[in-house]
């Protein structure tokens, strides 16, 4: 048997910048999908499982530090872990593979000129999922919760603050919402966009509302597009803004989930205003997404980009409605796994009684790029 390490143990060691390899023995179509940052890659998946001897020759490893083996589900990567520890490494497994890694996090804090408030990025790293602690004085808002509730209590008691708020940008199609939960565990207020989506007791926010956490301000604005209640928060005087899955660092949200190609085009179109209305923001407002593209590596760099960095390249993409709307339903990702019946479970606000994870792994498709 294998020696074994955690995801959150691993989590830890990334985090803390302990010397260590993560050896991927996946094969190349799942590491494209999805990988740990920093992770070296053999594919011997095959050799592996088929028990080939001679499976990792070809591995190049250091020796003075363990190396962590991961596959798909933590199975395979025990034969990998068991070979290289016969030769001498320090090897263990990575207990659950990418699936348990799927709800690894780290965090950011974002850069704000405004001292009233701080803004903390916190980051599902395997499958890119951003939500945000806004805290201002003694008092938080979390913003497109994607992890257990403790996390954010967490996160919050230890800078002073008390979750006074909950805030979903949308009802989302990648993760199940964990907003509910936190909500319930803090006593926290639960503010969604209105709709008629959500299944659940909420508080309705509509265009033009005001939340106050402590000093800070989050003002809502109505982005429909990726879907139709979507709706951004824009922070104080436009110090930052909170686009959810309608605008990321480096693309738009895609406008087609849930909706047959009319449907999409509408969708589009109403994004394409969205943008334009989100592209008047000050250049200097920072765009905070709920999503990045690429896992996200334990470097405490923030995921974000100013309005004006945003503008390079958004601006070809509004230069016209209609190529606009061409643009973006005609070059759309597959859709994300299981993302009916994720959507299914975010409108119920039940998440029954199933390790999240077997919904969810794999990466964020939210974007078209
Ligand atoms: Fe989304």
């Amino acid at each position: 048997m294998a020696n074994t390490i955690e995801a959150n143990t691993l989590r830890d060691w990334l985090e803390s910048d302990e010397p260590v390899v993560v050896l991927d023995v996946r094969s190349d179509e799942d590491r494209a999908q999805w990988a740990i940052p920093g992770s070296v890659h053999i594919n011997a998946y095959e050799a592996l499982k088929t028990g080939q001897p001679g499976a990792l020759a070809s591995a190049m490893l250091p020796t003075d530090r363990p190396v962590i083996t991961v596959c798909n589900a933590g199975r395979v990567s025990q034969a990998a872990a068991a070979i290289l520890a016969d030769r001498g490494f320090d090897a263990r497994t990575l207990v659950g593979g990418m699936k348990a890694w799927s709800l690894a996090w780290n965090t950011a804090d974002i850069p704000l000129e405004d001292s009233t408030v701080q803004v903390v990025q916190v980051r599902r790293t395997g499958k890119g999922c951003l939500s945000y602690l806004v805290g201002s004085v003694d008092e938080a808002a979390v913003i497109d919760p994607s992890l257990p509730a403790d996390i954010y209590v967490d996160l919050a008691h230890r800078r002073g603050w008390t979750i006074r708020y909950v805030l979903e940008t949308h009802i989302h199609a990648d993760h199940l919402s964990r907003a509910r939960a936190l909500a319930t565990r803090t006593g926290a207020r639960l503010l969604l966009p209105v709709q008629q989506r959500a299944r659940f007791p909420f508080t309705a926010v509509a265009d033009g509302d005001r939340i106050h956490i402590g000093a800070a301000t989050l003002a809502a604005a109505h982005t429909p597009g990726h879907t139709g209640e979507s709706t951004s928060f824009v922070l104080n005087d436009a110090a930052a803004v909170f686009t959810g899955d309608t605008l990321f660092t480096n693309g738009v949200g895609r406008p087609d989930l849930h909706a047959d190609a009319e449907a999409a085009r509408e969708r589009a179109r109403a994004l394409f205003h969205s943008l334009v209305r989100l592209r008047g923001l000050p250049s200097t407002t920072l765009v905070l997404p709920a999503h990045a593209s690429d896992p996200i590596a334990f470097d405490g760099q923030p995921i974000a980009a100013s309005c004006g960095d945003v503008a390079s390249w958004l601006s070809a993409w509004l230069a016209s409605e209609s190529g606009f709307v061409e643009r973006v339903t005609s070059t759309l990702p597959p859709t994300p796994p299981n993302f009916v019946r994720i959507v299914d479970l975010n409108e119920s606000g039940e998440i029954p009684d199933i390790d999240p994870t077997d919904l969810e792994a794999g990466a964020n498709r939210c974007a078209v790029r």
